[in-house]
């Protein structure tokens, strides 16, 4: 893949590599990123070494197919992905021992490591610093998916030391693991992060913290919505502590104002009119649907510039099959699929389609005439 810069200064904007990845490809913390990295280059022919401070994760990423241990040879690029609050000691090591020739990093913040590094006197002119914007709650080597990066972001902050051949070696990484390299600035990269991140694993954290007010049988009315917002609460606690601490400032001050949100609700819905505390709560889940709504697809289009049709699906074999089928053979194009619905004790399940919004109504039609139950989600 070739291409240019098309960003300056902090805006973020794509970044292309102008050229194929480094054939040998050093990685030093061998969990769940840096496994994910040596298995998605390794399916691209790169060589991989793999380091860690755990043997069993080199082990493991190994056995995995991610790449061979890490002796000590040079590398033309090397990818740092352990704990934030490492990077910049890893860094160090890496230019003192002169194994690579340019690095990277995958470290969730960026302002903190490179302050450290700057601190520590480490070399700059060969480091991009970045973040893949890609993972799972479950760290390790063991949940290393060789597609984690497909279609991601990948975030690129270099430093106004970095040189072009670091800034290029990194985006060619990005692009080899399928993501696409973008280029932003440390500190905005982090403001933004505190929102799109680390907030909501707090709230997912706390929500899903609350839990032990209640007893057993009441756990057992947890439904999806409950899962859904409490998906990060699994998180690696360690792994966390680092990150948020490195991004502490951004994050605090959106807690409070979070904080403040919640605090105006409670005190409505506490002495509140009826009419007051309902429009309260109209107007919070009125401000998320159209935050929602700014958030961009994967082709870069608002997420709601799709119509949803939910079809209603019987407990019996070959349902989805015989839907998509006719879907396809009326010429109507399935531009997403949300999060199939089904209950252990009903009969039947959902399906939520993303279509064009000008054949929604045809297509609810043509469901309805060939016996589905169909409705348009609003
Ligand atoms: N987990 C995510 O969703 C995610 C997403 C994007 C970026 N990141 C970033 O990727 C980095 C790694 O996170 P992860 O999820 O792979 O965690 P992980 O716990 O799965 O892996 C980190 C590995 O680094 C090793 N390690 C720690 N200190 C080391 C050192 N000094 N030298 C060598 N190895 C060392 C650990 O033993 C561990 O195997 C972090 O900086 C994190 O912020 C994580």
């Amino acid at each position: 893949v070739t291409g240019v810069v098309v960003s300056t200064g902090s805006e973020p904007g794509a970044e292309a590599a102008a050229g194929p990845p480094p054939r040998r490809v050093g990685i030093v913390g061998s969990g769940l990123i840096g496994a994910s990295i040596g298995l998605a280059l390794r399916s691209r022919g790169v060589e991989v070494l793999l380091s860690d401070v755990d043997a069993e994760q080199v082990k493991v990423a190994e056995a995995m197919g991610a790449g061979r241990l890490w002796a000590g040879e040079p590398v033309e690029h090397a990818v740092i992905a352990v704990p934030p609050h490492a990077v910049a000691g890893e860094l160090r090591r890496l230019r003192r021992a002169g194994l690579a020739n340019t690095v990277s990093d995958v470290a969730s913040v960026k302002t903190k490591p490179i302050a450290e590094a700057v601190r520590a006197g480490c070399d700059l002119t060969s480091w991009c610093p970045a973040h893949p914007i890609a993972g799972r709650e479950r760290g390790g080597a063991a949940s290393a998916r060789a597609d984690l990066f497909v279609e991601r972001t990948w975030v690129l902050c270099p430093l106004p030391h970095t040189s072009a051949q670091a800034v290029a070696a990194t985006a060619a990484v990005a692009l080899a693991c399928g993501a696409q390299p973008i280029r932003t600035s440390a500190r905005r990269h982090d403001r933004a992060m505190a929102l799109l991140s680390h907030l909501p694993q707090v709230v997912a954290s706390l929500l899903a913290a609350a839990i032990p007010d209640l007893d057993a049988a009441d756990l057992a009315l947890a439904g999806q919505g409950f899962r859904d917002t409490t998906r990060l609460a699994d998180s690696d606690p360690g792994l966390w502590g680092s990150i948020l601490e490195g991004n502490r400032g951004p994050v605090a001050a959106r807690s409070r104002l979070l904080a403040a949100d919640l605090v105006r609700l409670a005190e409505v819905l506490e002495s509140g009119s009826a009419d007051a505390a309902a429009d309260a709560v109209r107007g919070v889940v009125a401000r998320g649907n159209a935050a929602r709504t700014r958030l961009p697809s994967k082709h870069g289009t608002p997420e709601r510039a799709w119509a949803w049709v939910g079809v209603v699906l019987a407990d019996r074999p070959g349902q989805l099959g015989s839907l998509f089928t006719s879907i396809g053979r009326w010429g109507v194009n399935v531009e997403d699929i949300a999060a199939f619905e089904h209950s252990l004790d009903s009969p039947a399940g959902i399906v939520e389609i993303a279509v064009a919004p000008d054949v929604a109504d045809d297509l609810l039609d043509r469901l309805g005439a060939g016996g589905w139950t169909a409705y348009r989600r609003s």
